[in-house]
């Protein structure tokens, strides 16, 4: 026999075997592969990208049941292709099925939101429309997520009495019971997302600079967003661990639906938006139950720049000389105060090394 053939033969079994078992659903063999620590390559572009999955995380995450290839479409054959295309969202799963519709699944009714939004774009982009996020921008899993809690015992017993099986049960125990415990980012961690971006000075830069060619409106604190928000109330409580006030996404969305709103973020000049002026009241009594028309002109985002805020910028100078007239006033009180009492003859004496006693010169009695 030759060898070459033995070679084949014997890759034929390694790339075959592991497909008849279902062992966390590598059933296409990509990890006999991709299971190598050191895989990866540094890319034309000098960029170092790793080709490395680790297993074990991703079995806890929340994409585990979806076969590599429902994703990675565009490999048709093993081994494979150099991969071109990366990975979209919008894809349908061929091996999973929406069991509410029976179709195969997919995040379209997302992404179509997504897309009429402010930051709708396409997986592939260059310029300015990579500055916005896409799907995978906000949504990563984190390298060390925590594995699933079991469900509780006596809930799946229960389960059971009718569904006969406890994989069947626990898994659909835990993909609804994490929803209802409503597991979603801390405020913190939304301003730190938005914020990543909407504090980004380059970034502002280049897309006011392109609005300005283009004639394109951008929002009045489009510049300051992220910054101003920082100085203001809700933003002052928010970093010191508050978790009620109002985050970006609290404003931002719509808390009607929200995990649908928050992918439709439109800007204040958009009717549909919570906080177009038309609408701003009833967002701001989420929280502030009787806030009126006044209330809900408070700046959000507050600065004290001339150009945004006439107001606050000169209310800034004017604190400032009171403040500094009050200061020059006091010290030079104390000085004249000092000069009267040297002209009266009092004369302030070391005693005992340690404090200050004062003597008069000339005594009244
Ligand atoms: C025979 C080994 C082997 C198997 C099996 C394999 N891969 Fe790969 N894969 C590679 C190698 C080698 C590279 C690096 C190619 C390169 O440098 O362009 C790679 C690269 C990739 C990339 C990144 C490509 C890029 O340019 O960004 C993806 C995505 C990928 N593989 C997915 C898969 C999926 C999904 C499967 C299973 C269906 C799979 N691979 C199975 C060897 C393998
Ligand atoms: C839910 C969809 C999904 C599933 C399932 C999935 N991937 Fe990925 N994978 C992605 C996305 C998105 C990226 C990021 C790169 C991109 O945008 O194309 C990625 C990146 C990669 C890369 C690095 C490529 C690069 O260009 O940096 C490799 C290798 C890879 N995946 C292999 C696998 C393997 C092997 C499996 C199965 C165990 C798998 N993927 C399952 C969506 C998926
Ligand atoms: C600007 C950031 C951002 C972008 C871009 C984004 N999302 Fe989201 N997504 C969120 C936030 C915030 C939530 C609410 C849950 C949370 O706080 O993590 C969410 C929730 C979700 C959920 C609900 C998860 C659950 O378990 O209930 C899905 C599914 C989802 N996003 C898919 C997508 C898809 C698909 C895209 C691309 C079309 C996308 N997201 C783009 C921020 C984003
Ligand atoms: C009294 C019996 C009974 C109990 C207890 C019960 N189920 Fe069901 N379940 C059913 C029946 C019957 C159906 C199908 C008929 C229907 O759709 O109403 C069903 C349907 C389902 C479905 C939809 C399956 C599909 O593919 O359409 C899921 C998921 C499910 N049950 C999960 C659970 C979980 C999780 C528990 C425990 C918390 C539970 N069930 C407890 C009887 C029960
Ligand atoms: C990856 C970067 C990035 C992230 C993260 C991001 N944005 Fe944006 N955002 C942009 C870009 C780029 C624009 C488009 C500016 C333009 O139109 O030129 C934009 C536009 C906007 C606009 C409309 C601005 C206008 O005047 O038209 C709003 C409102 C907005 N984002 C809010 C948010 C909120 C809230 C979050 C957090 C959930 C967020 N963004 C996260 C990059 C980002
Ligand atoms: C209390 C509600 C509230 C919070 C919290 C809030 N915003 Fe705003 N935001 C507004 C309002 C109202 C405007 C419109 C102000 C105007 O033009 O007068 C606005 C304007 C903006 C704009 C300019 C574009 C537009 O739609 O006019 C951006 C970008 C923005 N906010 C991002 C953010 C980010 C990022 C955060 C979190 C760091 C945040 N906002 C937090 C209410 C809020
Ligand atoms: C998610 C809830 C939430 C939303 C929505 C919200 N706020 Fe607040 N806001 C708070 C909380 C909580 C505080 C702190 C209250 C306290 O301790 O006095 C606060 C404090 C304030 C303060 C500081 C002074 C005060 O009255 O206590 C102002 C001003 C304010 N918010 C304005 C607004 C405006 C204007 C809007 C609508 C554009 C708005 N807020 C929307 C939760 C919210």
């Amino acid at each position: 026999m030759n060898i070459s053939r033995l070679i084949a033969a014997l890759l034929g079994v390694v790339l075959f075997l592991p497909a008849l078992s279902n062992a966390f659903e590598d059933d296409e063999s990509c990890l006999m592969c991709h299971k190598y620590p050191k895989m990866g390559r540094v890319t034309e572009d000098g960029t170092q990208k790793s080709y490395y999955v680790m297993p074990d995380t991703f079995s806890r995450t929340v994409h585990r049941n979806v076969p590599c290839r429902d994703c990675h479409s565009n490999i048709k054959e093993l081994p494979h292709k150099p991969v071109k295309e990366g990975v979209t969202c919008d894809s349908e799963c061929h091996s999973i099925e929406n069991p509410s519709t029976g179709k195969p699944f997919s995040h379209a009714p997302i992404y179509n939101a997504f897309k009429e939004s402010v930051h709708g774009r396409e997986k592939q982009e260059k310029g300015l429309e990579a500055d916005k996020p896409y799907c995978i921008t906000c949504h990563t899993n984190p390298l060390y997520n925590e594995a699933e809690k079991a469900p509780p015992k006596e809930i799946i017993d229960r389960c059971v009495v009718c569904h006969e099986d406890e994989a069947f049960s626990a898994k659909w125990y835990n993909h609804t019971s994490r929803r209802i415990r409503e597991i979603k980012r801390s405020s913190k961690e939304i301003v730190a997302l938005c914020s990543s971006c909407h504090a980004d000075q380059n970034l502002i830069e280049r897309h006011q600079a392109a609005a300005a060619k283009e004639g394109r409106e951008l929002g009045r604190k489009f510049p300051y967003a992220a910054v101003a928000y920082q100085d203001s109330f809700h933003g002052k409580v928010t970093k010191y661990g508050n978790t009620d006030a109002a985050n970006c996404l609290d404003c931002h969305a719509s808390a009607e639906n929200y995990y649908l709103s928050v992918h439709e973020l439109r800007p204040s000049r958009d009717p549909k938006s919570p906080i177009n002026k038309a609408n701003r009241v009833d967002t701001c009594r989420q929280c502030h139950k009787t806030a009126d028309e006044n209330y809900a002109a408070i700046d959000p985002h507050p600065t004290h720049f001339k150009e945004d805020n006439l107001f606050n910028y000169y209310a800034e100078i004017i604190y400032a000389i009171v403040g500094n007239v009050a200061l020059v006033g006091l010290v030079g009180m104390a000085l004249f105060e000092t000069w009267g009492r040297k002209r009266d003859g009092v004369n302030w004496v070391l005693r005992v090394g340690t404090s200050w006693r004062r003597r008069r010169k000339t005594r009244t009695r």
